[in-house]
């Protein structure tokens, strides 16, 4: 007895902790969508209900049509007949009109979960988002996304549907022949069965299947935006075959699901099959004592066909929830990750419009930071920068001068001391998210986006005028070559910036940062790509313009240091201020 009811707790607890409480979980998320449309959903359902209706009265019309040819019935054979082919013409117009409305609301389903998933993505924090890889994401964006919207429609509705065709057509059975029930009800155990051992390799086989499509998402994707390192280093056969080991070891997978499906319909139609010949010889068997009619029969035979096909749907229906919660579960667990806090977005932009014409100071105070992978970059770091100031901060490679960036940017959170912004007069609002409209940055590498100039600089400034836009250039030495261009500043930038040198590139990403006039401009090696005098030129440019800039540099560059207020170097995880001296012996070392 008390092994029973360990069994028992032992069941009662794995769908406590385990999957089926997860896919409670997931399904809850899923109709956090799909509830917006309950009203389509019930119409769908009503139409599917409604369909049922109508084979079920054709079935019964089809008897009669029967039962008149053979005798049975005295009635008139035109009239029945027209009916019998008035509701198959009405129930085509039924199942297009279905169909039509079901596209509508999966499609207006998956774009609600895209655009959704999509602006969280884009708030959720940085670091834990990067632990993904784009091809990943993608997938999950669009594939998952996809799976849900594709299947959400149909569950509910389907689920009441089907259970009405079998209780209505079992229905029908009982009142006419209750015999006939036994016929109904002999698929079942072997539909169940079969659901069940799809099942269990179906959990399974959903995961890997999306594994490995984010896997070759991935690498394609990668492949195609590195063309050229792949080209230059000869690796164009070692990438086709990596493609192709990809593929053949998705096939293999997809083949063995297959297989395993082909063999479950296989038994399942053998007992459809089964079913409707009992049925059959039963029938004719009851025709012949003289027990029901022809038409009954055929009847019967009809209905024994809507109760095999309502039972295998709803078995059906397992697996199917299976690959939902499985798309679901993936892009939950994108949605679970923590999110920014924008919470301070309304005071940061007071702050901002109060402060923009004096400019603003920086605060760094005793800040920590180590990256989720354990490497310890800062610990108890501080320092300042005021107003139309250029800071330098140097340091070897990997030291943490990017680091720093992303902590003033709030892309990382700092762990432990104070950042702040602080206005002339005292005022101080701390880093984060909301923070970064004080802001211009110019990252290390080429990140111009694909569209004209003009495009890419009215992202940061959308009322900027052409004239502004050709300003900022002339400060970034930008415009030197961009008036050589035959659309001028209407160019088109290729992707990832192509069609444009590095240096070019990266005086166009000095003048998108210029242009959008914040009080601080951070600039990562950002003209690490410049001969010495253009660089020389842009930062004295920066320096001349009025408008009260605090300017943060990192550089290797002696040239630059020499144009800096202060100088901090990264070293032991802190910024240490050095003294001129130490400046001019950085300089004199290079
Ligand atoms: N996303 C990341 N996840 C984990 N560790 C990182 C990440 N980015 C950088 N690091 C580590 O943090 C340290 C500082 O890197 P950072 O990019 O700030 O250096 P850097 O001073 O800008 O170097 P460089 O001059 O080469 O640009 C390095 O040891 C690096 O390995
Ligand atoms: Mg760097």
């Amino acid at each position: 007895m008390s092994h029973i009811t360990e069994r028992i707790d032992f069941y009662v607890g794995r769908i406590k902790s385990g999957r089926i409480q997860e896919m409670w979980r997931q399904t809850k998320w899923i109709y956090t969508y799909a509830r917006r449309y309950w009203l389509a959903m019930i119409f769908y359902t009503i139409l599917g209900l409604g369909g049922t209706v109508v084979s079920l009265i054709s079935s019964l019309v089809s008897k009669d049509l029967v039962d008149i040819i053979t005798g049975h019935q005295a009635g008139e054979l035109a009239k029945t007949f027209a009916m019998m082919i008035g509701i198959a013409v009405f129930s085509i117009f039924i199942n297009q009109f279905t169909s039509y409305a079901s596209s509508w609301i999966s499609l207006k389903v998956n774009n609600e979960i895209r655009s959704d998933i999509f602006s969280k993505i884009l708030i959720t924090d940085w670091e834990s988002l990067t632990n993904y890889h784009t091809g990943d994401l993608l997938t999950r964006w669009s594939s998952d996304a996809s799976s849900i919207s594709d299947g959400v429609l149909s569950y509910l509705p389907s689920l009441i549907i089907n259970i009405f065709r079998f209780f209505s057509a079992f229905a029908m059975v009982i009142y006419y022949d209750a015999s006939f029930a036994v016929f109904a009800l002999i698929g079942i155990p072997f539909s169940l069965l079969m659901s069940k051992t799809l099942l269990t390799r179906m959990q399974n086989n959903n995961q890997r299947s999306a594994a490995m499509s984010a896997k070759m998402s991935g690498f394609n994707q990668e492949t195609f935006s590195n063309i050229q390192t792949i080209k230059a280093f000869d690796l164009v056969r070692l990438y086709t075959e990596r493609l192709k080991q990809l593929q053949s070891d998705y096939l293999k997978m997809r083949m063995e699901f297959s297989r395993m499906s082909i063999w479950t319909s296989i038994i399942l139609s053998m007992v459809g099959l089964l079913v409707s010949y009992s049925s059959y010889g039963w029938g004719i068997y009851r025709v012949w004592s003289g027990a029901i009619s022809y038409g009954t029969m055929t009847m019967f035979l009809s209905l024994s066909g809507t109760l095999t096909s309502s039972v295998n749907s709803l078995a059906s229906m397992i697996p199917s929830a299976i690959s939902l919660t499985t798309s679901a579960g993936r892009l939950m667990d994108i949605l679970d990750m923590p999110q920014e806090d924008y919470s301070n977005l309304d005071t940061a932009k007071e702050f901002l419009e109060n402060h923009r014409n004096e400019g603003v100071s920086l605060s760094i105070h005793q800040i920590n930071y180590t990256y989720q992978t354990g490497t310890e970059v800062f610990k108890g770091a501080s320092f300042e920068g005021h107003p139309h100031e250029i800071i330098g901060l140097v340091g070897p490679s990997g030291e943490g001068k990017t680091t720093m960036l992303r902590l003033l940017l709030s892309l990382l959170p700092s762990h432990g001391g104070e950042a702040s912004i602080q206005s002339v007069n005292g005022e101080e609002i701390p880093l984060s998210p909301s923070t970064r409209q004080f802001f211009s940055y110019v990252p290390q590498g080429n990140t111009m986006l694909s569209g004209t100039i003009a495009e890419n600089m009215r992202n940061v400034k959308p009322d900027a005028t052409d004239e502004e836009i050709i300003e900022a250039l002339k400060l970034a030495c930008a415009y030197e070559f961009v008036e050589k261009c035959k659309d001028g500043i209407y160019t088109e930038i290729k992707e990832r910036g192509g069609g444009f040198s590095e240096g070019q590139a990266q005086r166009l990403a000095i003048a998108r940062a210029l242009l959008r006039k914040s009080p601080i401009l951070l600039l990562d090696e950002a003209s690490s790509a410049l001969d010495v005098a253009t660089e020389r030129k842009v930062l004295k440019n920066i320096m001349r313009d009025t408008y009260p800039r605090l300017c943060l540099v990192t550089t290797h560059r002696p040239t630059v240091l020499t144009l800096c207020n202060r100088v901090y170097a990264i070293r032991a995880e802190h910024c240490e201020l050095l003294s001129n001296t130490e400046v001019d012996q950085l300089i004199k070392d290079f």
